[in-house]
């Protein structure tokens, strides 16, 4: 049996995700010989560490009755620097502006000899190279693939599977948000305001949507896929972008009687990254309803291939981290 130690920073919807699928699976990693503990679980407020493993049940319950896992006021920092582990899972909120904290969680684990596995965007849309260098460098691996599409494996079809095509271009749905307020003004016929309106309250839409419906999202999502796949350099500022706030429903009506959706498409071609709404053929595999993420690869050799599922979600997520966490331990 291989132990495998990891720590959870940032314990919010996906962090407890994690958590969640690491009890749902026990008995399956047993099976494949790894005994995955978690020595190290982090919040806002402060973190529980138990080097032998804690127990994760326990973890959730504290979380859920008294709003943090803190048995302790020792940080994410100390977690990583000084707990004794294998792979960070970093999963603190996405920050745009620099990156922080996730960014300084991420430099000090690859510091501290650790492999990372991530779902926070903001690191890889600003310092994507600078990271995955020092990983190289260290010898770790810096896996996140749950960054891009939530449980759609985008990195693990295009590194893996399609290893040996060359990748002509990606175009793709990354916001779910964004994806499921264009379905229901174009099949219920309903203005963008009032779309929003029932988005949120349904809890698919931010208080403050603007980095969804201004295809910010979209694009930091791109300059990941482009950093990734085509080795770019790019900031989520080299992205052209253009949101969904201005559509209205007469254009929708209009695509719609000529066999057309309305789509927010990001494209990665020649270099040249987009985030758009187009107008996309209803037969058309990028053509996904709801809040559906969507992503076509087109190749040299292969061709197109699609693939398609939940952009987010708690557990949706975690399959993603879950998977890299066992690419680590089959790997290293
Ligand atoms: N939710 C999804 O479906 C999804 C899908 C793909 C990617 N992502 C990305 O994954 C990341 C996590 O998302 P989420 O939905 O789980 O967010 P969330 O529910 O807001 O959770 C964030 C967690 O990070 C903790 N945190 C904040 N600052 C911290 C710090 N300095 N040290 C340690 N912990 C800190 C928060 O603590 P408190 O609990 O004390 O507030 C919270 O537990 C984000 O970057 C997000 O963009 C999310």
């Amino acid at each position: 049996m291989k132990t495998v130690k990891i720590s959870i920073i940032g314990f919010g919807a996906v962090g407890q995700g994690v958590a969640r699928s690491i009890l749902s699976k026990r008995e399956y990693l047993k099976k494949q010989g790894i005994d995955l503990r978690v020595v190290g679980i982090s919040d806002s407020k402060g973190s529980e560490i138990n080097t032998e493993g804690i127990d994760i049940e326990n973890a959730l319950l504290r979380k859920k009755q008294k709003g943090s896992v803190a048995v302790g006021t020792r940080s994410a920092l100390d977690i990583i620097a000084d707990v004794e582990h294998d792979i960070v899972v970093e999963a603190t909120p996405t920050n745009i502006n620099n990156g922080e904290p996730g960014l300084g969680n991420m430099r000090l684990a690859l510091k501290s000899g650790k492999h990372i596995v991530t779902s926070n965007k903001g690191p890889l849309a600003l310092h994507f190279n600078e990271l995955k260098e020092a990983a190289q460098d260290n010898g770790l691996f810096f896996r996140y693939e749950a960054t891009v599409g939530g449980a759609v494996p985008i990195f693990n079809l295009v590194h893996e599977a399609l290893a040996g095509n060359r990748v002509v271009g990606i175009e793709g749905i990354l916001n779910g948000t964004c994806n499921y307020i264009l379905t229901r003004m174009s099949e219920e016929r309903m203005p963008y305001d009032l779309v929003l309106k029932e988005a949120q309250e349904l809890g698919i839409a931010e208080t403050d949507p603007t980095y969804d419906v201004e295809g910010i999202d979209s694009a930091i999502k791109l300059v990941i896929i482009a950093n990734s796949i085509f080795g770019l350099d790019s900031t989520y500022r080299d992205v052209d972008v253009t949101g969904i706030t201005k559509i209205t429903p007469e254009a929708l009506e209009l695509a719609n009687r000529n066999n057309y959706v309305v789509k927010l498409v990001c494209e990665a071609r020649e270099g040249k990254l987009t985030v758009a709404p187009r107008l996309v053929l209803k037969r058309h595999p990028l053509a996904v309803g709801g809040t559906q993420n969507v992503a076509s690869i087109l190749t040299d050799l292969a061709g197109r291939i699609t693939i398609s599922g939940k952009g987010a979600g708690s557990i949706e997520t975690a399959s993603s981290i879950l998977s890299d966490i066992l690419y680590i331990v089959r790997n290293s």
